[in-house]
């Protein structure tokens, strides 16, 4: 019996979409205002789904209090309140999209659980746009 456990997070982070090989005139035609070289700022809500057999003792997938702080640990303390393109390593030579953000979330996160689990990311950069990533 697979079930899918879901936890919401959320945190603040400034970003600029940016390639680095192209002019400013080139970046703002493809970026528009998300190239602003200032950068801006997102309230990014974040959706981790989590599908694997229910433990027939405990009853659970997995103990939503450690999905919780592995997302704290692994996400918000790392993201939160950052500019990412600066201050984010995984960044330093990728475009921090939501597709990418969702990318890298989804390559922290899935270490961390049992090879029979499943990881699904859905990110939220506005509330209308987001995208998901399940590897
Ligand atoms: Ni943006």
């Amino acid at each position: 019996m697979r079930v899918t456990v879901c936890r919401k997070a959320h945190f603040n982070a400034a970003h600029r979409l940016y390639v680095k090989s192209w002019n400013e005139k080139k970046n703002e035609s493809v970026f528009g205002k998300c190239s602003n070289e200032y950068y801006h700022g997102h309230n990014y809500e974040l959706i981790v789904n989590v599908t694997g057999n229910v433990d027939p003792v405990t009853g659970m997938v997995m103990d939503l209090k450690d999905l919780k702080d592995l997302i704290k640990s692994e996400v918000e303390d790392a993201f939160d309140h950052k500019n990412l393109n600066i201050q984010v390593p995984e960044f330093a030579d990728l475009i921090p999209s939501a597709e990418n953000i969702a990318v890298v979330i989804y390559n922290k996160l899935v270490p961390h659980l049992d090879k029979e689990k499943t990881l699904e990311i859905i990110l939220y950069e506005t509330p209308r746009n987001f995208v998901k990533y399940s590897g």
